[in-house]
Formats: structure tokens, C-alpha cells, sequence
């Protein structure tokens, strides 16, 4: 069989249409003896027939060991430089108590970044100063929450932030833990990054000369990254611990980190020179890449901690500073491998069309019952993602197919290029994976739809770990008078 003219030129045309994409899986699923995708060795029907579908399935032994491995490989490339590294799971990617408890157990700490997700950390027994907070608009209710729970810091993002949370602490005889949130004019994006001197983003203080911006700053032509600093110092309530930045999402090269490692180093060292302090943490955000695809070829943690180690070393060496405590904040490349979300499949239909080269051609649509509010990535991000049909093996030849969802908008997309076997129909189940960041936690009741369960398996059993919902959960909400 011949590649479809339809295919992207990163879509090779399959060899064997039942291959897993080594990569794309989490480290316990498999195609059984009988051709069934299983999951420690539980098989996809029995998941579908308790739990039905659409079914997001967590392997618990997968986070772990991706948590683990962020951990070790951080700590053995800062061993020697500030003692190890603390590691913050992003729980935005995908959290519920469970899922907390996990990071817990692995050593990490977890980053939040709304009062619901410092609830279900408080409700999973976290310490608080095992928590961060972040948020470019947080409330006063969020702020108390966090002083509540003693957390281990609050990522302050901008002046106004800055001075309600010294009221708040200082009112109630307290120090708040606090990191800044720096812009440092470097965004990354897969494969390139761009060093820019002015951020124009919500996010963090500026670390480029005050330009007059209404940021807050006072004009003086200090950034507003070093007014900050220098107004933490000052407030009563604030215990200033040091600097942090997110530099963006799905990075698979370490250029970008070390570039915004070196400008916040550098901006320690001037913190330093003006009030003699030397802040003692420094947060290099999340970010890290994962495979979504077979293109996909992202770099394991310990590589890309080798070389942010080499240039911390370094930068520090060139400032005469002293290492700070460095933390990083991984989300997706824990879970988003971990899990894959299974769906069921009914309307298959096939469509004519054109490819880009002018020929004739077909487009198969595979209708699932589930969609863009289980995943609403290829929506937002124009994200790729792959399928396997999973409920059993075929020997038919592969057919360029589209995996659409059951919304009522023609860009209701789930897979928009995947190879599939020809005799996929109706009541097949399909598995799409690498969705466990940002699916669950993006996930809404379009067209009045239930928010689709989770659930963990290990060795060799399977428990809900966020129920599903129901019509009557959805209707609760709706007050008729
Ligand atoms: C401040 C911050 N830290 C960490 C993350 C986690 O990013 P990722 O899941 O890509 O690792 C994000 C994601 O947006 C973020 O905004």
C-alpha cells in the first residue's frame, strides 16, 4: 500500500498498522496474546464494560517512574552544585487526590495555581510547605488560603500582588514565603526559542528597563523585576527567597532554559551588588516536551539536566555566586505519557476530496464518542495526537483516517491524521495516547456532556480515581424556578 497524498510529511505510512509507536505508551501497555491493547495486563474491553467510555486510563506506575526519573536525574546533576533539586509537579496538567498523593510519595512537591487546587492538596494531605502558588490574578481569598496553609512559597507575579500579599501576612503576624516571577525575554517553543529584551504577555515582572508601561513600576528606569526585589526587601510580611520564569510548553531543547538559567542568574548577581543579599532560590518553570507523535523525539530528563547544570555552574562561577537552591516545575512529560483515553467508536464515513498536491482523494472520518470537551488540544493548539484501533488486532490495510469527536462544530477534532486499519467500524474501541496532560483538566460540558472519568491502574487492577459524571450531576446545576 502506497502512502495517502492526505498524509502530513512527518505521517510515515505504517508498516504494521497493530505497532505501538515506541515512545507514545505508557511503560505497561501492550496488545495482548489475542491482539487487545491491555494495561498491566487488563484489557481494554473489561476497562470499557466497567467503566465505560469515553474512559481516561492513568498508568500509575508510568507517573511514578517519570516523577522518579525527573527527580534522580535533577538531583544527580545538582548534587554537587546546591544539593539536589526540588521538583514541582504542575498540577494543572492533571490533578485530583490521588494524583497528589503520588507526587508525595515520589519526593516532589506541587505547584498550584488556583484555591481549587491548593482544596484538593489540603483535601490529599499535602503539607503546605510542600505546595506553591501561582497566578497572575490571584484573589485576596487565594492568598489568605495559601498563608492558611503556611505554603512553602507564593510565586508573586506582579507590584499590586506584591503589596496586598504584605498587607494580608502582615495583618495576620505573618511571613509569607515569596519567589518573583521574572519575564526574561526568552520564549520556547519545541524546537526554537526567541531572546526578546520586552515581554508583551500577563504574566511575571519585566526585567527589561522600565519603558513608562503601567506595570507598576515607578518610572525611575529600573525594571520592574528589580522594583520588585527591592519593595520585597522593604514590606513587612514578605520573606523574599528568591526569582523564577516560565519560559513555555512542549521544549525539546535546552537552549531556552539555559539562556533564561543565565539572565536569572545574572539578575541575582545585581540584586546582590545593590542590597548586598544574596536570594537563595532560583525556579527555572516547566515546559519540558513530549511525544504526541511519532515526530516527536523528545530528550530524557537527565540530558537536559546535565546541560542546565553546566551552565548554572557556570553563570554562577562567572558572578562569584554562590549556587541557589534550584527547583523546576515538569507537568506534562510526568503525565502526559502516563495515560491514554479510551473511546468507542460509531459513524464512520468516508469523504471525497482534494490534497494539497490537486489529486483526487479520500478522507475517512471515525467518529468517537467523546471530543473536544474530553480534549480540547487539537482545538486550541491545533495539537496532533495519534490512535490505535485497541478493542482488537486487524490484518486489513491501513487507511488514512481522521478521528472526529460528537460536537456539534465541524472543527471537533481528536486525531486529524492517523493511519487506521480499514475494517474499523462502528463499536470498535480506539486509544488515543499521550492525554494526560491538559485533556482532563481542559475538560467542559459542552453541548451539555458529561465530563468523562479517570482511572489508575496497577498491577494489574483498576480503580476510579475521578468519577465520571452523570446527566444528574450536570442537571444539579441547572436551577429551575
Ligand atoms: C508557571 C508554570 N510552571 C509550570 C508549567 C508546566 O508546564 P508543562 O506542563 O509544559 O511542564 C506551566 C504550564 O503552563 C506554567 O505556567
Amino acid at each position: 500500500m502506497t502512502a495517502s497524498p492526505l498524509a502530513p510529511g512527518w505521517l510515515r505510512h505504517p508498516e504494521d498498522i497493530n505497532a505501538l509507536s515506541p515512545g507514545l505508551w505508557a511503560c505497561d501497555v501492550a496488545r495482548g496474546a489475542a491482539g487487545e491493547l491491555e494495561i498491566s495486563g487488563i484489557g481494554v474491553s473489561a476497562l470499557a464494560a466497567e467503566f465505560g467510555t469515553p474512559l481516561f486510563v492513568v498508568s500509575e506506575a508510568d507517573f511514578r517512574a517519570r516523577a522518579r526519573a525527573f527527580k534522580d536525574a535533577f538531583d544527580a546533576a545538582f548534587a554537587d552544585l546546591c544539593g539536589g533539586v526540588d521538583v514541582y509537579y504542575a498540577g494543572k496538567a492533571f490533578l485530583c487526590t490521588e494524583v497528589a498523593r503520588w507526587v508525595r510519595d515520589e519526593g516532589l512537591r506541587l505547584d498550584t495555581c488556583s484555591g481549587g487546587e491548593m482544596a484538593v492538596a489540603a483535601r490529599a494531605g499535602l503539607d503546605g510547605a510542600l505546595l506553591g502558588l501561582h497566578g497572575n490574578n490571584k484573589s485576596d481569598a487565594e492568598l489568605v488560603r495559601a498563608l492558611d496553609l503556611n505554603l512553602g512559597r507564593i510565586v508573586v507575579d506582579s507590584l499590586a500582588e506584591l503589596r496586598r500579599l504584605s498587607a494580608l501576612a502582615a495583618a495576620r503576624g505573618q511571613e509569607a514565603n515569596v519567589v518573583l516571577r521574572l519575564t526574561p525575554g526568552v520564549h520556547a517553543s519545541t524546537h526554537e526559542f526567541i531572546a526578546t529584551a520586552h515581554e508583551d504577555q500577563k504574566f511575571g515582572l519585566s526585567m527589561a528597563a522600565d519603558t513608562g508601561g503601567d506595570d507598576g513600576a515607578s518610572g525611575a528606569g529600573g525594571s520592574a523585576a528589580e522594583e520588585a526585589v527591592d519593595l520585597a526587601l522593604k514590606l513587612d510580611g514578605i520573606r523574599l527567597l528568591g526569582v523564577h520564569c516560565h519560559i513555555g510548553s512542549q521544549i525539546f531543547e535546552p537552549e531556552g532554559f539555559a539562556l533564561a538559567a543565565r539572565r536569572l542568574l545574572g539578575f541575582l548577581a545585581g540584586v546582590r551588588d545593590r542590597h548586598g543579599v544574596e536570594l537563595t532560590e532560583l525556579d527555572l518553570g516547566g515546559g519540558y516536551g513530549i511525544a504526541y507523535t511519532e515526530a516527536d523525539t523528545p530528550r530524557p530528563p537527565a540530558e537536559i539536566a546535565d546541560a542546565l547544570a553546566a551552565v548554572v555552574r557556570e553563570a554562577a562561577a562567572e558572578h562569584g555566586l554562590a549556587v541557589p537552591r534550584i527547583s523546576i516545575e515538569p507537568g506534562r512529560a510526568i503525565v502526559g505519557p502516563s495515560t491514554f483515553t479510551l473511546y468507542r467508536t460509531g459513524t464512520v464515513k468516508t469523504v471525497r476530496t482534494e490534497a494539497p498536491d490537486g489529486t483526487a482523494a479520500a478522507r475517512r472520518y471515525v467518529s468517537v464518542d467523546g471530543g473536544m470537551s474530553d480534549n480540547a488540544r487539537p482545538v486550541l493548539y491545533d495539537a496532533d495526537y495519534s490512535a490505535v484501533l485497541a478493542s482488537r488486532a486487524s490484518e486489513d490495510d491501513a487507511v488514512m483516517s481522521r478521528v472526529v469527536g460528537k460536537h456539534c462544530e465541524s472543527g471537533d477534532i481528536v486525531v486529524r491524521d492517523v493511519y487506521l486499519p480499514a475494517d474499523v467500524a462502528g463499536g470498535d474501541l480506539l486509544a488515543v495516547p499521550g492525554t494526560g496532560a491538559y485533556c482532563w483538566a481542559l475538560s467542559s460540558n459542552y453541548n451539555w456532556i458529561a465530563r468523562p472519568p479517570v482511572v489508575a491502574v496497577r498491577d494489574g487492577a483498576a480503580r476510579l480515581i475521578v468519577r465520571g459524571e452523570t446527566e444528574d450531576d450536570l442537571l444539579a446545576r441547572d436551577v429551575m424556578s
